[in-house]
């Protein structure tokens, strides 16, 4: 029995440790895409204000790499690993960044839904729908 692939994957969430300017953000994601670009890593990184949940896959001493600079990150803490493991294939095969967006929640969500579309495992698809759907409820309430 083939018990793990050639691709690892790492999904953690955790929260942001001050408030991010909008030009620092913009930073933070474009270095992120060079980087993963650059080696090879695929994923999604969702930010909706407050908290982040994050999937990256790739070979795993690039993944391996990549998250022990992230970990290292002082622009978020409270890291909570929710997926360490060997897969057989790549469930994000590209790599999207989704932020919250100036008008409604609901177009976070829908983004969101877009991304994990093709994602077959149903509980990763439904761990980062629920992400967006509580984002979305917290600002419509105007909490965010
Ligand atoms: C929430 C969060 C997610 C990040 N995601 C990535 C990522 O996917 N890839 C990446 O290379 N850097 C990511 N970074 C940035 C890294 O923490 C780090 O700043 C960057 O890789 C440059 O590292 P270096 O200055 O050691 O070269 C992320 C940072 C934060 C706070």
């Amino acid at each position: 029995m083939k018990i793990g692939g050639n691709v690892f994957r790492i999904i953690y969430a955790s929260r942001v440790s001050r408030p991010l300017a909008s030009a620092e953000l913009a930073l933070l994601c474009e270095v992120a895409t060079d980087r993963n670009l650059a080696d090879g890593i695929t994923g999604l990184f969702l930010f909706d204000g407050l908290r982040f949940l994050q999937a990256i896959e790739g070979e795993r001493e690039a993944v391996e790499a990549t998250m022990g600079r992230i970990a290292r990150d002082v622009r978020h803490h409270e890291i909570d690993y929710v997926q360490r493991i060997h897969v057989g294939e790549r469930e994000f095969p590209r790599w999207s960044m989704q932020m919250p967006s100036d008008r409604t929640g609901t177009t976070f969500l829908e983004t969101v839904k877009a991304d994990v579309a093709q994602v077959r495992d149903p509980y990763l698809r439904a761990q980062f729908i629920g992400f967006a759907k509580l984002a979305s409820l917290w600002r419509r309430r105007g909490e965010g």
